[in-house]
């Protein structure tokens, strides 16, 4: 397993290109499912999860061409010779699951594990499978199966969810494209990867209208075309580079970032007393002299703070001139990164889903482990600003969701290393 060693870097300057989103990625994969025909995926991350996602859908009988290091994935599902997706790859990646809807739409049946809780909480699939039921899906759980079937295929339904769940609203989408008839989904998720889907598969032939907004209609069609499409850029990648300019100073532009995807960040950050504006094609971060200001901040759906920017803006208040509340209010256990911050020399008090962050003058370096993959990044945004020299280990949750990490920074002036960790 890998380790990352960081030495405190002055202020970053040059320009940063932002890779494909791998939220929208890994679901675009899936919902080639749908189609029979030939996929090109451009604009793909090369990651540990979209590598992943790749050797799920060869499991099914997908045929994959990805050659290591392109960004263009081809795939074409004529035959499906499997519908399980086994417990050991989904347990490695919970958006494996996404899986089951389009291969129900398809082929009428599939066998998915439930995906486990992971370190961020328990993260049930109910309002996914509530969806499908609803659209004439039976589904029973078996020895932590989901076994789902719709032999006469799915059926429109009018759907309300309780919660914006980002996942059961482009799942239910995904699915009912090739349902008879109508689905409206209302209180959907309105994040842009939603939208980034929709478009994909309305490239392909399916007729969904209202995708980023909360109510999403879909109009079913018997079958799918082929099509070539490019994967939004990554706002998480993008804001979480934004919040380290922030943090060591200096002039950064993102090329490939949409500032319109980051209002609620852009906002904070302006608070902060940072520089943000948006230049042709993409985001451009300065801050230079001054301190931080603090900046109270409340995770909320799409688009309110999006919560995996939260443990990297608390990296960032810690070394504000004052007190910040961070409230977590999507995840019920995602301040894992807050303990190892404090390793840090950082002084963070969590009271249930709030975290108060008094600001130090300066981090100091130690050596850290890295929890999930948000977290690990916070680590590396204080690592970048904390006096002497931080380690960071088990970075291969850093490997699932950022491209090139160590490259993109290092290019403007930071100073990380990565090694094989020993021990
Ligand atoms: C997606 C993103 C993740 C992001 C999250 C919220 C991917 C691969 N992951 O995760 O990076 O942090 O959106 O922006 O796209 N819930 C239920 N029942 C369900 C589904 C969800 O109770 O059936 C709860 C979850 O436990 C969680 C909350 O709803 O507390 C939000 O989950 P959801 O929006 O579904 O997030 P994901 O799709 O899992």
């Amino acid at each position: 397993m890998d380790k990352l060693t960081l030495k405190a870097s002055g202020p970053l300057s040059g320009k940063i290109p932002i890779a494909g989103a791998k939220n929208s990625a890994l679901k675009l994969m899936a919902a080639a499912i749908l189609t029979d025909q030939e996929v090109v995926l451009n604009n793909l991350p090369n990651l540990a999860d979209t590598r992943f996602m790749a050797r799920l859908l060869d499991s099914l009988g997908i045929e994959t061409y990805w050659p290591a290091s392109s960004s263009t994935l081809r795939m074409r599902s004529a035959e499906l010779t499997s519908t399980i997706a086994p417990y050991d790859l989904v347990r490695k990646m919970r958006a494996t699951f996404n899986v089951l809807g389009p291969l129900l739409a398809r082929v009428g049946h599939a066998t998915v594990s439930v995906p486990g809780g992971c370190a961020i909480g328990a993260r049930p699939v109910d309002l996914h499978l509530k969806a499908f039921e609803a659209m004439g899906a039976d589904i029973v759980i078996e020895e932590g199966y989901v076994k789902a079937a719709a032999l006469r295929g799915l059926h429109g339904a009018d759907i309300t969810f309780p919660f914006p769940s980002v996942g059961a609203t482009e799942h239910a989408m995904m699915g009912a494209v090739l349902a008879r008839g109508h689905t409206r989904l209302q209180n959907a998720a309105c994040e842009p990867e939603i939208a980034d889907i929709a478009n994909f598969l309305n490239s392909l032939g399916a007729k969904i209208t209202g995708a980023g907004t909360s109510c999403i209609e879909i109009e079913g069609v018997s079958s799918l075309g082929g099509g070539e499409y490019a994967t939004m850029g990554d706002r998480i990648e993008a804001g979480t580079f934004m919040i380290a300019v922030a943090a060591t100073g200096g002039d950064v532009t993102f090329a490939g970032a949409n500032l319109g995807h980051l209002d609620a960040l852009a906002a904070a950050l302006r608070d902060a007393g940072v520089k943000v504006e948006g230049v042709e094609g993409g985001v451009r971060v300065s801050r230079s002299g001054s301190g931080l200001k603090p900046v109270d901040i409340d995770t909320r759906p799409y688009p309110g703070f999006p919560t995996d920017l939260q443990a990297q803006f608390m990296a960032l208040m810690t070394i504000a001139d004052g007190v910040s509340t961070i409230r977590e209010n999507i995840f019920e256990n995602r301040f894992l990164h807050a303990p190892e911050l404090n390793r840090l020399g950082a002084n963070i008090s969590i009271r249930g889903s709030e975290a108060i962050v008094h600001g130090v003058g300066r981090l100091k370096g130690a050596p850290v482990m890295a929890t999930d993959l948000r977290a690990s990044v916070s680590l590396v945004i204080a690592g970048l600003v904390a006096e002497g020299q931080t380690t960071i280990n088990r970075v291969y949750h850093l490997d699932r969701g950022f491209e090139n990490l160590e490259a993109k920074l290092n290019a403007c002036g930071a100073q990380i290393e990565r090694s094989a960790d020993s021990d």
